[in-house]
């Protein structure tokens, strides 16, 4: 009778433990992004870029006047960040190309050796420990003629974006195979400009964030179509674009319709025009937008047309849906007196809508970013009921500490509780997730939180000459995951491994005490359970 029982338990077991495994071909991954991590602002022949020039002339803006100017110093150590994703298991590593380290001036008159050399070479290092490199040709660093130009203003930016992406394209598309053209559309076009205080610091939130949503998607197609025609029938490959995905759920009943509004507001003015059948703005904001432009006066929509032409020439242009996600917010009506401000952060004038977090939110260090697993999930469901069956990568997903910290169980719980929600939305829900991508490998340059909020798996230390990196129980915790292909994985597998790390590291005696005391701890906890 016992020996049946264990049995049948045996078999429950198994099948819990299968329903935690990942599909086969899921493919894990973490990412970074140039400014944030690179440094070596200006070293051989590098252009300036917006960031640079913002960091520079407005030093109060970043927190404890923080720059990217060193940053994790990955321009130097680029070895050690392959290393440590290799030493991870992860099957591909998200990096961005930084405009002006290739094209100093942002056009193509000059091409900087070392920076084709340093972005060639970070490549090789990753495809010879068989690590998929996954690359952004455009994660905010602007150079800076092209934003005295009228940067993401100006319909000229289309062709130039083309122009740096096909002289990308020729130098990596032999070996890179997977491409996001451009990183948060929304936060380069509602976020920099609603806010204004953000690379180019340039607050403009009436016409700005529309004519760059206009131009940014047609720069992003511009480059799609040239992958298409002129690189994929030799070098095939997929491009998409990351696009930040917050879940916007109705703060209540009666809000279902605005929520709904909101989603199209924020994803869908980046989605819709490329992933929908029909192509174009989604019909409901751009008849919100010309209502509204009119009863402000104006001739015409804020949100600037497309032509049939562009129609056309925007649609499609995706091989996957790349998705940045992490956090979710409640809408509801503005009050009367009750300012909207920014988009997609705090609500949006347009919609006179609030944003606002799910009361009883747990979070990280950002304020603005309060946990809610589930939302990945319901986000994942409406992609698929929006656009159909397509591939989705999660390009981004992340949880933020402070200070100097190995043993991040918080962030370590954070990874396995949306996990568990992307499981669920490809088991149950059918949706076709195809990888996931932890934010981020490294600690770095948080924009203007600068080095005072802590995103990585690894711990960089700043104040060493050469960043030294060290593994964060959540970096144990994935690579167990990549390892099992599952989220079934012994506590054994990564937690104290971080003593281990210190004490090997160190090889010091006061990490080998804390390991004992830790020991001691264990013990004690176990037997006083
Ligand atoms: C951006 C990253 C940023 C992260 C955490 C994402 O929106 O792509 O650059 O570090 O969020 O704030």
């Amino acid at each position: 009778m016992i020996a049946c029982d264990t049995l049948v338990l045996c078999l429950i077991l198994q099948l819990c433990s299968a329903d935690r495994r990942f599909p086969a071909n899921f493919k894990f991954g973490a990412a970074t992004s140039s400014y944030q991590i690179e440094g070596g602002w200006n070293a051989d022949g590098k252009g300036e870029s917006a960031w640079d020039s913002f960091v520079h002339e407005h030093v109060g803006d970043i927190k404890n006047c923080a720059t990217g100017d060193v940053a994790a110093d990955s321009y130097h150590q680029w070895r050690e960040d392959v290393r440590i994703a290799a030493e991870m298991g992860l099957q591909f590593y998200r990096f961005s190309i930084s405009w002006p380290r290739v094209l100093p001036s942002g056009f193509t008159d000059k091409i900087n050796k070392a920076g084709v050399r340093y972005y060639s070479d970070l490549i090789d290092a990753l495809l010879a420990e068989g690590i998929e490199p996954v690359v952004t040709l455009y994660h905010w660093e602007m150079p800076v003629k092209i934003r005295d130009l009228g940067g993401w203003s100006n319909p000229l930016i289309a062709d130039w974006f083309g122009d740096y992406a096909r002289v990308i394209f020729s130098l990596y598309a032999d070996r890179v195979k997977t491409w996001l053209t451009i990183n948060e559309a929304i936060s380069i076009c509602d976020y920099a400009f609603t806010k204004g205080h953000f690379a180019p610091k340039i607050k403009e939130p009436v016409f700005a964030p529309f004519l760059c949503n206009k131009h940014l998607l047609l720069a992003h197609a511009t480059a799609y179509r040239i992958f298409e025609r002129e690189f994929r029938p030799k070098f095939p490959g997929r491009i998409s674009l990351a696009n930040y995905e917050l879940w916007i759920r109705p703060a209540t009943i009666n809000d279902t319709e605005l929520a709904e509004l909101g989603r199209q507001h924020s994803t869908g003015r980046y989605a819709h025009p490329i992933f929908s059948k029909t192509g174009g703005w989604p019909p409901s904001i751009e008849k919100l937008m010309l209502e509204y432009s009119l009863r402000q006066g104006y001739q015409r929509s804020r949100l600037p047309p497309f032509s049939t032409e562009e129609v056309e020439f925007i649609k499609g242009t995706a091989d996957f849906y790349g998705m940045n996600h992490y956090t979710t917010s409640l809408i509801r009506p503005a009050k009367p007196g009750e300012g909207p401000g920014i988009w997609d952060v705090t609500g949006s004038p347009e919609l006179n809508a609030i944003l606002e977090s799910p009361p009883d939110s747990k979070y990280g260090v950002s304020p603005i970013l309060p946990i809610v697993p589930e939302g990945i999930r319901e986000q994942l469901s409406w992609l698929k009921k929006e656009y159909g069956d397509i591939d989705i990568l999660i390009t981004e997903n992340g949880f933020s500490t402070k200070d100097y910290e190995l043993n991040d169980l918080e962030r370590t719980e954070f990874f396995k509780e949306y996990l568990e929600q992307v499981l669920l939305s490809i088991k149950v829900d059918n949706v076709s997730v195809v990888g996931y991508t932890a934010w981020s490998l490294i600690d770095n340059f948080e924009w203007l939180d600068g080095y005072t909020t802590k995103f990585g798996l690894h711990e960089v230390d700043f104040s060493h000459p050469n960043r030294t990196r060290t593994p964060r129980t959540s970096a144990h915790f994935l690579a167990c995951v990549i390892r099992n292909n599952s989220l079934d994985v012994p506590d054994s597998c990564y937690k104290h491994k971080y003593l281990a790390d210190l004490a090997t590291q160190n090889g010091s005696y006061v990490a080998r005490g804390v390991l004992l005391l830790d020991a001691i701890l264990i013990y004690i906890s176990f037997v006083f359970r």
